[in-house]
């Protein structure tokens, strides 16, 4: 097998190939390397055929349907899966066949109702199911310190212990771990009695991840994460720098409109000399009046540069084909001291 190991943060995922025929599949892809994923596979010479998630993660954002879309391969995950783009919903010992290679099923509900562990030869993916040192948390969404408790001690543990595991977090850069290595060495296998392990995984009392019910919706979903949205907005839009929209104002040229959308008391605290004022709120339904020539150079303004980015993309999906960003917002305006009036 060719194995190759993807770290974003504490997150990791794997590109599998069959060394015979070329073909893989991504294990928990994330959203923000796709390009690493295409580039390794590339490098090993391999066509990634499947994206698997082995749960509804709750602190990343799945690549798995990006990666689909842009090179043909099939969304895999859990029958238990809520996500409405899965292409392959798999039951527990269903097997895929990527090339000469098998990936086994493994329903091992817990951590989420759909956490599912994959099998390659003696290698097991365990998604969130068994950390190195570690299990997935269970007071998330659908999750069940006792399901947990069946998965690890009646179904995972129960695997030759010389199986090599592959988690889907790990933060100290630990690798190399064994099924025998975690049941000699994790603290939370050492309890090995239903009550007392259900009870420790109870009292764990952690924080909630970053971003947790955006994940949900938008892993749930197939939907955008708002990263996405103001991204595809900025790849729809040129900008101006702040100094080149001073430079053009203090030329007085009489060729662009700066479009404040701000919220009133926003704009009535400082904005620049003679911008004129729509808030985003208003922009769909105010537009034609406010902006009769759909020729004009709009410059849009915002206070941090992320709402005057999705205010242009839709001055230009209007047909706006002039309508430019601020390269920053009227909080770097003011800290370059560029001037504003009231
Ligand atoms: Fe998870």
């Amino acid at each position: 097998m060719i194995l190759e190991t993807i770290e974003v943060g504490g997150c990791r995922s794997y590109l599998v190939g069959c060394p015979k025929t070329f073909v893989a599949a991504v294990i928990d892809p994330e959203i923000s390397a796709i390009e690493r994923y295409r580039g390794l596979a590339s490098r090993h010479g391999l066509s990634i055929r499947f994206a698997i998630d082995t749960h509804t993660h709750a602190d990343h954002f799945t690549g798995a349907r990006e990666i689909a879309h842009a090179l043909g391969a099939k969304v895999v995950m859990s029958h238990v899966s809520p996500a409405p783009f899965v292409d392959i919903k798999l039951d527990d010992g269903d097997m895929l066949r990527v090339g000469d290679m098998r990936i086994t099923a493994m329903s091992t509900p817990g951590h989420t109702a759909d956490s599912t562990c994959l099998l390659i030869e003696d290698h097991v993916f365990t998604g969130d199911t068994l950390l190195i040192g570690g299990t997935g948390r269970t007071d998330l969404p659908t999750g069940d310190p006792d399901q947990l408790y069946d998965s690890l001690f009646g179904r995972l543990l129960e695997l030759d212990p010389a199986t090599h595991v592959h988690p889907a977090h790990e933060y100290k850069g630990r690798s190399g771990t064994t099924i025998g290595e975690e049941i000699r060495t994790n603290p939370r296998l050492q309890k090995t009695g239903r009550a007392e392990f259900v009870e420790m995984m109870r009292s764990l009392d952690l924080k909630a991840p970053t971003h947790l019910t955006e994940a949900l919706r938008v892993n749930m979903s197939g939907a955008k994460s708002v990263a996405q949205t103001l991204a595809e907005a900025a790849a729809a839009v040129p900008f101006i720098s702040i100094e080149e929209l001073s430079r053009r104002i203090a030329a007085r040229q009489n060729d662009l409109v700066v479009l404040d959308v701000r919220e009133k008391d926003l704009f009535d605290a400082g904005h620049i000399a003679g911008a004129t004022w729509l808030p985003r709120g208003q922009l769909e339904l105010r537009v034609n009046e406010v902006f009769p020539d759909p020729t004009i150079r709009i410059v849009a303004v915002c206070e941090f540069g992320k709402i005057s980015t999705l205010a242009a993309a839709t001055l230009r999906s209007l047909g706006y084909l002039h309508a430019a960003a601020l390269d920053g917002g009227m909080n770097t305006w003011r800290e370059a001291n560029l001037g504003v009036e009231a």
